[in-house]
């Protein structure tokens, strides 16, 4: 089986190669299906913009389609940024803005998830939504320099998410959570399909 995810972002691309690939499923950029598509993202939820990115790219081609849509929900902020997490700052500064909004929260209230939802629609059309999530603390101060986004100031235990090894954060992050679950789906899928 084929498969598009609806991104042509390498790493996302990799991560779900690695996934994927044990269940014999080719994943294929969006560049690779020849479609380039860049939807607004404009939903409440991560499931509405995971859906809205994975639509967007099966009306053009009726293949089975993957889509994710993820961020970051801090409790002291009442679940924010949440779906704005890649529009909460400049880019760059999004680390920067979060450490000075929480300032005055102390340890014990700094508590957070990553959360990823990933979309896949089949090749009839049929719409599925599966969550992943990752908690963790916010930190005071940036630590570490691998991964993006605000990877720097979220602790997994002792190590912020950037002081981890792409595999280690891979093996516990939301986005690897909701990919597995997705793999699970996608192994009973095939059963019923053969
Ligand atoms: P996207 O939906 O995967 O593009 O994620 C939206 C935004 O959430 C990104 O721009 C990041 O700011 C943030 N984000 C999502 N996943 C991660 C992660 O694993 N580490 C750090 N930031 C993340």
């Amino acid at each position: 089986m084929k498969i598009v995810m609806a991104t042509n972002n390498q790493n996302k691309l990799r991560e779900a190669r690695e996934i994927f690939s044990p269940l014999g499923i080719e994943i294929l950029s969006q560049k690779e299906a020849g479609v380039s598509v860049n939807p607004e993202e404009n939903g409440t939820t991560f499931a509405e913009n995971a859906l809205i990115k994975a639509r967007a790219v099966y009306e053009l081609i009726h293949l089975p389609v993957i889509a994710d849509d993820s961020g970051l929900c801090v409790d002291a902020l009442n679940g924010a940024p949440g779906v704005y997490s890649a529009r909460y700052a400049p880019e760059g500064l999004l680390c920067e803005a979060l450490l000075e909004n929480m300032k005055e929260i102390p340890a014990e209230q700094r508590t957070a998830r990553f959360v990823t939802d990933v979309a896949f629609i089949d090749e009839s059309g049929k719409e599925t939504v599966l969550e992943g999530d990752c908690p963790g603390v916010i930190g005071f101060e940036k630590r570490g320099t691998n991964g993006f986004g605000y990877d720097p100031v979220f602790m997994y235990g002792e190590k912020s998410f950037a002081e981890l090894e792409p595999e280690q954060k891979n093996a516990v992050s939301h986005r690897g959570a909701a990919f597995r679950k997705l793999y699970d789906y996608l192994k009973n899928y095939q059963q019923e399909e053969t």
